[in-house]
């Protein structure tokens, strides 16, 4: 319908207040109308001229959205549908999986974190959504905020790292880029917080499993993210598969009605992630799809992804009383809502290649290839191997992923540009002084056991000055149902990486993963390791200016990396054993410590930081304490340092963890030059915890703050 001409009902109207439309529309509903609302089917392609294909089948006119994978021509095909088929015209809603890019594709999230940057972030979401939105996505689903401990789970690439704080953050400028000022615009879309919640916890790492958290783990831990993307704005909530401690948390009326809407007030649609309202049954919750409807419904679920329960059995619950009237309705008008306020009522098709401007391509561009810089985590550097010196001449590029352009990109990546991605050998050959040499040699596959490469590639780094070992995991072997029971590298590539050690010449490891990697048997071996993540389109060029030296390598890991999968769970907010942080109680065999923990990362340039300044040593609720710590830059080049934040609270009615971020800030600093750090801490936000109900409570005593290995007490005062 076009603006221009006369509405003939005011839901049509778009001079009228968005409430008013809904109400308008709501009251000329049907029961089964309103059913097919809350209904998202799925479509893979569609094809106008065979109406009878598969996809077809589920594409009915009056279905409320679908789970697309972007195609225009599609979309558009099926909103024709849905415009002209149906008794009101109501228009349907595309949602899509744009997790770290579209069609440019940025960092996996788990690295985009480890760059310590909210507005990077908030400008990659940006930037994702402007391409999204313009091929005809309307809905993102994304951004995950699943906290993890445990990185066997391959959906810890997904999200941001284990620091509820930090996670929080980044949850706010991903809704912020997303949605931007107004969703009615070819540049933003709405977003969705998944999944909703303690999807992290799942036993042993293996996805889709139960998880057993504590009421005080859930609120101190899984809850904050969610709570921070609600506050943000976040048009939409997706509920998580798990079974959270006896009740799915699609059916579990506690999370989705008591907290989600009447603790903090979230207005928009809650939609279940796929099939979930099917899985109550392998789940043992419900007998059917249709009894697990009327629990998910009556927990506050609003949109049925793809299991066809609300299509197929809400009229029955409404007329057996079962799920009341209201209860629809409360649901439709979230989900007209939001469509109100798309403005896809004005808009439904998409124009066909609508792109971007090159202008916004190129800032697209060199942001992802910031991101990726900034996200790489420098995790050893022996005798400062690494930037390669103006003297190498010979430098052999070794493992599978050297001219990989897929793998790099990660998982959740359908629509990325995979043609376009630089890889590593492109990005080191694009960036190579013309007197040196570089050759390459594969070597291994990722996962297979073939040693056949092995002799050629140990030849190549005898006859060579460094050696360039590029190995990882492939982009399948993280995000959903990718668990992993080891995280030690797949295949025969650790065995390589030690065969070219052998050789006695220096082995520059670059790792590629969506999660942590064991390297306990490389670290002595290796000269210089770089964890890359799986950094998207400017993967070779972000590489390449690490090791030549024309950036400096400032990430900071966002998860601990354990020293062997044995170790897991292993994270910086644990608590303390009973018998404290010595042998007792400590693992026998293995170091209790991490092999690389939270918020670590090295640098060309090396850093120190001054004793903390406190202005006070006492502080009062609704009061102010003002630290600050001077970070000197130490070395002959500029760097980029992050001063993490750590707040401890070492005796409190509930235990609190070791050390707890809450705050961190990330700045350049010029060599020679010093900046200062700050951090004003505010006791009922950075002092509280919360109990089993999610009161926040504030108890007085001392407390320790720490920063850069500095650690000082004060105390809060009654
Ligand atoms: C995933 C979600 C995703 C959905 C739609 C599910 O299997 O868990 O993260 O958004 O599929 O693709």
């Amino acid at each position: 319908m076009s603006q221009s001409k006369v509405a003939a009902h005011k839901y049509q109207d778009a001079t009228q207040p968005i409430e008013e439309r809904v109400e308008d529309l709501l009251s000329r509903m049907t029961l089964q109308e309103k059913a097919d609302q809350l209904c998202q089917s799925w479509v893979t392609d569609f094809n106008p001229n065979n109406p009878q294909s598969a996809n077809a089948q589920r594409i009915q006119p009056t279905y409320g959205s679908y789970v697309y994978f972007i195609d225009v021509p599609a979309r558009n095909g099926v909103q024709k549908i849905a415009m002209e088929q149906s008794r009101l015209g109501i228009p349907a809603l595309f949602g899509s999986d744009v997790i770290h890019g579209c069609f440019l594709t940025f960092p996996i999230p788990l690295a985009q974190a480890c760059a310590w940057d909210p507005e990077l972030v908030r400008r990659s979401c940006s930037f994702a959504a402007s391409e999204a939105r313009r091929s005809g996505t309307d809905w993102i689903f994304s951004p995950m905020i699943d906290v993890t401990f445990d990185p066997r789970w391959g959906r810890i690439s997904e999200g941001y790292g284990e620091s509820p704080y930090g996670v929080s953050v980044f949850a706010e400028a991903a809704v912020k880029g997303y949605q931007g000022e107004t969703l009615d615009s070819s540049d933003t879309a709405a977003c969705t917080l998944k999944h909703f919640v303690a999807y992290g916890a799942s036993e042993g790492g293996r996805d889709y499993s139960y998880t057993d958290v504590s009421p005080v783990r859930l609120w101190e831990m899984y809850l904050p993210p969610y709570e921070a993307g609600v506050k943000a704005g976040a048009a939409a909530i997706m509920s998580s598969f798990n079974d959270l401690n006896g009740v799915p948390v699609t059916a579990n009326h506690y999370l989705l009605t008591e907290v989600l809407r009447d603790l903090w007030g979230f207005k928009g649609p809650v939609l279940t992630d796929w099939d979930s309202i099917g899985q109550l049954v392998h789940q043992g919750f419900a007998t059917d799809a249709r009894d697990g409807l009327k629990f998910s419904i009556n927990a506050g679920i609003d949109i049925d992804m793809v299991t066809y329960a609300a299509t197929n059995h809400l009229a029955h619950w409404v007329q057996t009383g079962e799920v009341s009237q209201e209860r629809v309705d409360e649901s439709v008008r979230r989900i007209l809502h939001l469509k109100f306020a798309l403005g896809v009522f004005e808009h439904p098709y998409v124009k066909e290649n609508d792109k971007i401007s090159p202008e916004r391509r190129n800032e697209g561009e060199k942001l992802a290839e910031d991101l990726a810089e900034q996200s790489m985590v420098l995790l050893k550097n022996a005798d400062n191997v690494l930037p390669i010196s103006p003297q190498t001449k010979r430098i052999a590029l070794i493992g599978p992923l050297l001219a990989d352009k897929s793998e790099v990109l990660g998982s959740w990546r359908y629509a990325a540009e995979v043609a376009q991605t630089i890889s590593i050998e492109q990005g080191l050959r694009e960036a190579l002084p013309a007197n040196v040499s570089l050759k390459t040699e594969c070597g291994c596959d990722f996962d297979d056991d073939k040693r056949d490469g092995f002799a050629a590639a140990v030849e190549l780094a005898r006859q060579s000055d460094v050696v360039i070992l590029c190995v990882g995991e492939k982009a399948t072997m993280s995000g959903e149902n990718t668990s992993r029971s080891s995280l030690r590298l797949p295949g025969v590539q650790e065995e390589l990486a030690l065969a070219l050690a052998e050789t006695g010449k220096p082995v520059v490891l670059v790792i590629s993963s969506g999660r942590p990697v064991e390297l306990q048997r490389l670290e002595p071996k290796m000269q210089a390791m770089l964890s890359i993540w799986q950094p998207g389109t400017k993967t070779g060029s972000a590489v390449a200016r690490i090791l030549f030296g024309q950036c400096n390598p400032s990430g900071r890991l966002a998860v601990t990396w354990p020293r062997s999968s044995g170790q897991i769970p292993l994270f910086h907010n644990m608590h303390l054993r009973a018998r404290g942080d010595g042998d007792q109680g400590a693992y026998k065999d293995i170091s209790t410590t991490p092999q690389y923990e939270f918020g670590y990362g090295l640098s060309y340039t090396t850093f120190t930081y001054s004793p903390i300044v406190l202005k006070f040593t006492t502080v009062k609720p609704g009061g102010e304490l003002m630290a600050e710590v001077t970070v000197t830059n130490t070395g002959k080049v500029a760097g980029s340092e992050t001063a993490f934040w750590f707040i401890n609270d070492p005796v409190a009615s509930i235990t609190q963890p070791i050390k707890q971020l809450k705050h961190f800030e990330k700045a350049a600093i010029p060599a020679g030059a010093s900046r200062v750090f700050k951090f004003a801490i505010k006791p009922e936000r950075d002092l509280t915890f919360r109990n089993g109900q999610g009161d926040s409570i504030l108890e007085p005593g001392i407390f320790n703050l720490m920063v850069g290995g500095q650690k000082v007490s004060f105390s809060v005062e009654k």
